[in-house]
């Protein structure tokens, strides 16, 4: 075996999904390495990075996936999604049309995703208050109506990031 493999006691695959630029590899680079870049270049295809948890007396190895909210730049969609547990869904509160988009990344994981993935609908940029197009009600709002946990976030100054992952991770075991 690995020997990662013997250092925890759960591994499980997790998907960042959300339109381009809405922060998804600075939301996974703050929660895995807490690093933040202001001028962090589009994703291409898929990356990784993982994260130990502990929770209760075992330890959780989240493997995180990441891919490009750009079409062209994305990676298969089925495979990207096989075996996921997990998804942050993620918009941009100072864009609403990212907001807009939530509907059909959500059509996206009814169709390519597990059933019973545990989602979680993030409102990234909560730092960005003067330009916000996306009230904190309207985001609640969505994800009671299509059943998801929600959060607004700040990857720049690290507001709700832990947390954010964490309730998907805690709510999968
Ligand atoms: P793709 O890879 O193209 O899908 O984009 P992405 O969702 O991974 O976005 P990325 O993490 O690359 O962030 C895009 C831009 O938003 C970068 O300039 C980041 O610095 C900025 N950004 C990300 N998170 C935040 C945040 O919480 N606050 C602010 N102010 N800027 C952020
Ligand atoms: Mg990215």
């Amino acid at each position: 075996a690995d020997s990662y493999d013997e250092e925890c006691d759960y591994l499980f695959k997790a998907v960042l999904i959300g339109d381009s630029g809405v922060g998804k590899s600075n939301l996974l680079s703050r929660f895995a390495k807490d690093e933040f870049r202001l001028d962090s270049k589009p994703t291409i295809g898929v990356e990784f990075a993982y994260r130990n948890v502990k929770i209760g007396d075992r330890v959780i190895k989240a493997q995180i996936w990441d891919t490009a909210g750009q079409e062209r730049f994305r990676a298969i969609t089925s495979s990207y999604y096989r075996g996921a547990l997990g998804a942050l869904l993620v918009y941009d509160i100072t864009r609403r049309t990212t907001f807009q988009n939530v509907k059909k990344w959500i059509h996206e994981l009814r169709e390519f995703g597990n059933l019973e993935m545990v989602i979680v609908l993030v409102g990234n940029k909560s730092d960005l208050s003067e330009s916000r197009q996306v009230s904190e009600e309207e985001g609640k709002k969505i994800a009671e109506m299509e059943g998801l946990f929600f959060m607004e976030t700040s990857a720049l100054r690290n507001l709700n990031v832990e947390e954010a992952f964490l309730r998907m991770i805690n709510k999968i075991h």
